[in-house]
């Protein structure tokens, strides 16, 4: 729990305040009728075809069964694979600003941390410099690469051109990628979401997880989804997750939602979601145009329902940004140092909400910003 203080309006977690739809939930309901949950098998047609059915529709992007794995959960997958193709003291490179649980996995299991940053071109989307990514690679001897697309928090959607670009530095380098593409329902470029899983061949040492947490707001219906053709990996990660960990036995209220979600309603559904998301992006870009253009400054993300809201035009710190945030605005948002590994002058707003709870932020963010320039230049 990141904040432990219950008068703040929550804007920080990582999931939607939106509703699963309603179709999903009925399906889970069906389920719930049978009254019966007992240990729930996966290797059927009704776990691989509905993500078959996604991934040729919405990405383009042909599976075959055998790349298929039900995992217990997204981060689960990312931090079994991590352990598995590195040992302690190994280094890891990931982007940063980084989505904070990857850096608290990696401490965790004694990884080294090596960070590829992401700056924001004068375009106003972020960049990276390749031939750095591929210099630390090779002086930290990196072992694995986890990559996030599109990424949290900043939003970044990565184009095919860099795929294939960080695909063949690893490669040469003999580095695994893993990459994490939960959010990959909410891209909103022209080309849409590039999958890593896309024209995968056997030599590749790259491993897809996803799941619906994030798209249909599930994440406590726990299930991921691992794509690869590393035959290897696929069978050691599911012995291990059978003899290692004892967690089998699949979600089935998991398998319901996916039956039902992976559809073409689910496609219009989120399509709809992503309109109403580009919307209060607009929004919060044009309020801080309008009323805060000397404290914040903001991009819309090309990807994401979340707003990576710089505040260094401000000139004040991350403590005293937080502190009025939360003891005057009365708002709880990320703080920007979770996932930067130092001091941030950023914060994270999760803009899947109704659009009236995103004004209702605005203000509250507003608030905090007039307390801070009243105490800075009293009147
Ligand atoms: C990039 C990313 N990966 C993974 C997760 C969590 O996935 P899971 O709950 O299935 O482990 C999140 C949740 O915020 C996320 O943003």
């Amino acid at each position: 729990m990141m904040f432990t203080r219950d008068d703040l309006e929550p804007y920080w977690v990582a999931d939607m305040f939106v509703k699963t739809p309603d179709f999903v939930v009925k399906t889970m309901h069906d389920r719930l009728d049978h009254s019966m949950f007992g240990y729930t098998l996966w290797k059927h047609d009704d776990f691989y075809q509905p993500i078959r059915y996604w991934f040729k529709e919405r990405f383009n992007t042909t599976l075959f069964k055998e790349n298929l794995l039900y995992v217990p959960t997204v981060l689960f997958a990312i931090t079994e694979i991590v352990r598995m193709m590195s040992k302690e003291g190994d280094s890891v490179i990931l982007h940063t600003p980084s989505y904070n649980a990857f850096l608290t996995l990696l401490k965790g299991n004694n990884r080294k941390i090596i960070e590829s940053p992401l700056v924001l071109n004068e375009q106003g989307t972020y960049e990276f410099d390749i031939d750095v990514f591929e210099q630390r690679i090779i002086q930290n001897d990196v072992k694995v690469f986890i990559l996030c697309n599109p990424q949290n928090p900043t939003g970044k959607a990565f184009s095919r051109e860099t795929l294939e670009q960080l695909k063949a530095i690893c490669h040469k380098h003999n580095v695994y990628i893993i990459s994490d593409e939960v959010h990959m329902d909410f891209v909103r470029t022209e080309n849409g979401h590039e999958t890593m899983a896309k024209d995968l061949i056997h030599e590749d040492r790259i491993a897809v997880v996803t799941g619906l947490g994030k798209t249909f707001n599930l994440a406590s219906i726990t299930h991921g989804v691992l794509i690869s053709k590393d035959k290897w990996l696929l069978k050691k990660l599911e012995s291990n997750i059978h003899k290692v960990y004892g967690l089998s036995p699949a979600n089935s209220l998991a398998l319901s939602a996916i039956e039902a979600a992976y559809t073409k309603e689910g496609i219009e559904w989120v399509n709809a979601l992503n309109d109403h998301l580009e919307s209060n992006m607009k929004y919060i870009k044009q309020y801080i145009e309008d009323h805060l253009s000397h404290e914040l400054s903001m991009e819309i993300p090309e990807a994401t329902y979340l707003a990576w809201i710089s505040f260094e035009k401000s000139g004040y710190n991350e403590k005293e940004v937080q502190d009025a945030l939360q003891n005057v605005g009365r708002i709880a948002l990320s703080p920007g140092h979770h996932y930067e590994l130092s001091e941030s002058v950023h914060f994270r707003l999760n803009a899947a909400s109704p659009h009236e709870r995103i004004e209702e932020a605005m203000t509250r963010i507003h608030k905090a910003f007039k307390y801070l320039k009243n105490k800075k230049n009293p009147s």
